[in-house]
């Protein structure tokens, strides 16, 4: 190492940077081979040769190593009945979707931002989602003695949550905090691809690979050991509107239903765009061809000077 830098140290004396000062304003020099430079100069190139390409080799190998494992899957694109640009969600499916919410994801998972009232007309009609929020015991208060109390629930009650704080749902759930599930979809890359993959993904692990104790494997989840057990299977539960309550099935319901809660302006959304296609289609040519129409003196006038005689 100690040759190298006094090689390269040298080199850098005798001006390797600056090579050709004296000869350029003569021409470029004829040969300029790798044999015919000083051994100086040599061992300096090879120096900075062979570091540029470890340090790459380096860097490509920590990027590998960073990266997902190769185990990892990637979910493939659904085709949802909302996938369309210019299609609504499915409002029987959303309906089904609370109801998987409601009796399964709800035991663990919070929904913080969603309250009953925001049911009504989209699944639910507005003495349905009273029914449901009186189910609940909701505390509220103080009353005039300055105490709480639990009254059913209203309207504009949000959705109860499984546990009084993440700490008693990490201890609930072996120290892992199950997320929030109102904005989920637009949280997770892949959007409901993923949560349906995620929810239809558990499998047993390849062989050599160990799973620790209360993990899953799920070779859509990143690092493939997610904490929740496999919440649904054929048959968890059976939908109000008789509809065959299968694995898959169950998923892309509360799929729909998770698109919705977190994006709730969908429908309208693209209804909008639709008006704003139209109206502008009318209006952008209208209003060119009142441009044109408008400069059209202008833009056909013809200048010319004519001198005085
Ligand atoms: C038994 C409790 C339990 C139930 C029931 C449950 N989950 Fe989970 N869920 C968890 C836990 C715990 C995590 C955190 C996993 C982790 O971080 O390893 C989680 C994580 C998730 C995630 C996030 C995964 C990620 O990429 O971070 C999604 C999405 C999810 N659950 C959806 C659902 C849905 C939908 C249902 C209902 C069909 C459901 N869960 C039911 C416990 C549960």
């Amino acid at each position: 190492m100690a040759a190298l830098c006094l090689g390269l140290r040298a080199s850098l004396r005798r001006g390797l940077l600056e090579p050709a000062r004296a000869t350029w304003p003569a021409g470029p020099r004829a040969s300029m081979s790798f044999s015919s430079l000083s051994r100086g100069r040599k061992m300096a190139l090879s120096t900075l040769g062979v570091l540029v390409a470890g340090g790459a080799g380096l860097a490509f190998a920590l990027q590998r190593s960073v990266e997902a494992s190769e185990l990892e899957l990637h979910p493939p694109n659904y085709p949802w009945s909302h996938g369309g640009l210019l299609s609504s969600l499915d409002h029987s499916s959303v309906r089904r979707g609370y109801q998987v919410y409601k009796q399964v994801c709800a035991a663990c998972h919070t929904m913080e931002y969603l309250a009953f009232r925001h049911l009504v007309g989209v699944s639910h009609t507005e003495a349905e989602a009273k029914a449901i929020a009186e189910e609940y015991d909701v505390l509220d208060g103080p009353n005039e003695e300055g105490e709480m109390f639990t009254r059913p629930g209203k309207l504009s009650d949000y959705f109860p949550k499984p546990y009084a704080n993440t700490e008693a749902a990490r201890a609930a759930n072996n120290g892992a905090l199950p997320p929030d599930l109102s904005y989920i979809v637009n949280a997770r890359h892949g959007g409901e691809d993923y949560v349906f993959s995620l929810l239809t993904g558990y499998c047993d692990p390849p062989v050599g690979v160990s799973i620790r104790e209360g993990l899953y494997f799920n070779p859509y989840f990143p690092g493939q050991a997610v904490a929740m057990a496999p919440p649904i299977y054929d048959e968890i539960l059976e939908y109000d509107d008789g509809t065959p309550a299968t694995m898959s099935q169950v998923a892309k319901d509360v799929c729909t239903f998770l698109r919705w809660a977190a994006e709730p302006e969908h429908d309208t959304r693209k209804r909008m765009g639709l008006k704003v296609i139209m109206i502008s289609s009318i209006i952008i040519p209208l209003v060119y061809y009142m441009k044109r129409h408008r400069w059209s003196v202008l833009k056909s006038r013809k200048i010319a000077f004519r001198p005085p005689k």
